[in-house]
C-alpha cells in the first residue's frame, strides 16, 4: 500500500545485493521507462478525476508491458536480481479489490502485460491505510491515486492479506510501522535465505 516506505525498502535491498557483488536492477511502476513515465504522468495527474478504472487497468499494464519487455526480461536472462518497487500485485490490489473490478478479467491483462511472467518472491510492506495517507500527505508526494477516499485504501490492503494468504510462498508480510533500518533486516534476511535456497 501507500506510504509504507517500500520505494527505500527496495532501494536499500538493491544496495545491499549490489555490495554483495550481485548484479540487481531496481525497477518501479508505473513508469521506470522513457514510455513508462508519460503514462505515469497522465495516471497520477490531479487534473484526471474523470479517469474511468478501465482506462487506469490499461495504462497501468500498458507501462508494466513496456518495463517488462524493455527491462525485466532482458536483465533477468543477463542473471541480474531484479527488484521491482510494485508489479502486476498493485493492479489485483488497487483496480480489482479497491474498485471491485473482475480479478479474473484483471489476471488475464495482466498475464497478456508480462507475458506470464512472475515474481518469485513478494514482500507486503504493510501497515494500516490511515497511517500510510498521513505519511504520504507529510512527504508532499499526494497525487490522484492517493486522493481516492480511505474506504478504497482500505480494500487495497484487504485486497493484499487475500493475495498473500493465496500464495503463501511468493509472499512475505513485513510490519511496516517499525524503524526502516528494522523493516531493512527482515527483507535481507528473508532474501538472504531464499537466495541460498535457490542457489
Ligand atoms: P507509487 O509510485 O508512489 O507507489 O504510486 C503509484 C500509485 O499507483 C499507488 O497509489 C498505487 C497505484 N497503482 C495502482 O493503482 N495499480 C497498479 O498497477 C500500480 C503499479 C500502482
Amino acid at each position: 500500500p501507500d506510504g509504507g516506505g517500500k520505494s527505500t525498502q527496495a532501494r536499500l535491498l538493491v544496495e545491499h545485493l549490489a555490495a554483495r557483488g550481485l548484479p540487481a536492477v531496481l525497477t518501479r511502476e508505473p513508469g521506470g521507462t522513457s514510455i513508462g513515465d508519460q503514462i505515469r504522468r497522465t495516471l497520477m495527474d490531479l487534473g484526471n478525476t474523470g479517469m474511468y478504472p478501465r482506462t487506469e487497468i490499461l495504462l497501468f499494464s500498458a507501462s508494466r508491458a513496456q518495463i517488462v519487455h524493455e527491462v525485466i526480461r532482458p536483465r533477468l536472462e543477463a542473471g541480474a536480481v531484479v527488484v521491482c518497487d510494485r508489479f502486476y500485485d498493485s493492479t489485483l490490489a488497487y483496480q480489482g479489490y479497491g474498485h471491485g473490478l473482475d480479478l479474473t478479467a484483471l489476471r488475464a491483462i495482466t498475464d497478456f502485460a508480462t507475458g506470464g511472467l512472475r515474481p518469485d518472491l513478494t514482500f507486503l510492506i504493510d501497515l494500516p491505510a490511515e497511517d500510510g495517507l498521513r505519511r504520504r500527505r507529510r512527504g508532499g508526494q499526494w497525487n490522484r491515486l492517493d486522493a481516492y477516499d480511505l474506504a478504497f485504501h482500505q480494500r487495497v490492503r484487504q485486497g493484499y492479506f487475500d493475495l498473500a494468504a493465496a500464495e503463501p510462498d511468493r509472499w512475505v508480510t513485513v510490519d511496516a510501522t517499525r524503524p526502516v533500518d528494522a523493516v531493512q533486516s527482515e527483507i535481507r534476511r528473508v532474501v538472504e535465505a531464499r537466495l541460498e535456497r535457490d542457489r
